[in-house]
């Protein structure tokens, strides 16, 4: 069967590909946020994970406000990323897993979620910066499953809904037949406001409460309206959403392994979490 081995969130904000690309990653401003990758490169050479399903929004790259799903999911045996004019390279396309994905989506329709099931996706830098910060060479050792969530457009799911959304998710990886090691990926955030009156807002104490209640009382978060949400994260700070919803798919005891919090990356409140998710045993019974 498969097994959730635990879960890693990040940012993805592009100047990381920048960054990359121009190897400052010991430049004073970029070290103390680069080294908090250290301890997850750690834990992947560890863990091993064969599969990553990433939940992350998409920017304009593969939906835009014409038509632009609240939950939608990949089924592709490839990802192409493209050009988005942030001057950052294009990344090599990652492989996809089908076959789990039609699981996934076969558990989420019975579930009652109404996604999107796309078969052709491209994905853009919410999933190809958490990926190269993860696998900092030229491999990128797993298979992906993206889950797009719109945190783009209003009206926006509600942090409730992407927590639901994660634990089916979640339920559906156990019930997969294959003897596979899963990680689940959430990116974006934390606090971060790009544009209008407030950008370049960071709202340190509630990224904090935010990254206390994810590992240990998520239940907290989805007590948050949307508004509540943007009040307290900035306008771009809702992509929470995919942190929440990674936090859902965790079936098992969850602790952290690590964080790392540093500001300012960009404009953003740049967070890195590694959760564990220790298989909770199901007692026989005779
Ligand atoms: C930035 C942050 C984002 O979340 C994003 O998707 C793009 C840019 C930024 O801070 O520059
Ligand atoms: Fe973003």
């Amino acid at each position: 069967m498969a097994r959730i081995i635990g879960g890693v969130a990040s940012t993805h904000v592009p100047a990381i590909g920048k960054a990359i690309a121009e190897k400052k990653q010991n430049d004073p401003y970029w070290k103390p946020f680069f080294q908090g990758f250290d301890y997850v490169h750690q834990w992947l050479a560890r863990e091993k994970p064969d599969v990553a399903v990433v939940f992350y929004n998409d920017h304009g790259l593969n939906f835009f406000l014409d038509k632009l799903p609240t939950f939608a999911i990949g089924a592709a045996s490839e990802y192409r990323n493209e050009d988005e004019g942030w001057g950052i390279p294009v990344s090599r396309s990652l492989k996809g897993y089908p076959e789990l994905s039609w699981h996934l989506i076969n558990q989420l329709v019975a579930d009652e979620f109404d996604i999107t099931v796309c078969q052709e996706m491209l994905v853009d830098h919410a999933v190809t910066i958490p990926m190269a910060l993860m696998w900092p060479g030229e491999t990128r050792p797993v298979r992906i499953v993206p889950v797009s969530i719109n945190t783009v457009q209003h009206p926006l799911p509600s942090v409730a809904r992407c927590f639901k959304l994660g634990q089916s998710i979640g339920r559906a990886i156990d019930s997969f037949a294959e003897n596979l090691r899963v990680m689940i990926v959430g990116t974006g955030g934390l606090s971060h406001q790009l544009d209008g009156k407030r950008a370049g807002f960071i709202n340190k104490e509630f990224d904090m409460l935010c990254l206390d209640k994810i590992a240990n009382d998520p239940l907290a978060l989805t007590r948050y309206s949307i508004h509540d949400i943007v009040a307290e994260a900035g306008a771009q700070g809702v992509e929470l959403l995919n942190w929440v919803a990674m936090r859902g798919a965790l079936t098992g005891k969850v602790s952290e392994a690590h964080r790392n919090y540093h500001i300012p990356i960009s404009n953003t409140a740049a967070a890195t979490v590694v959760l564990n998710n220790q298989a909770i045993e199901r007692r026989k019974v005779a």
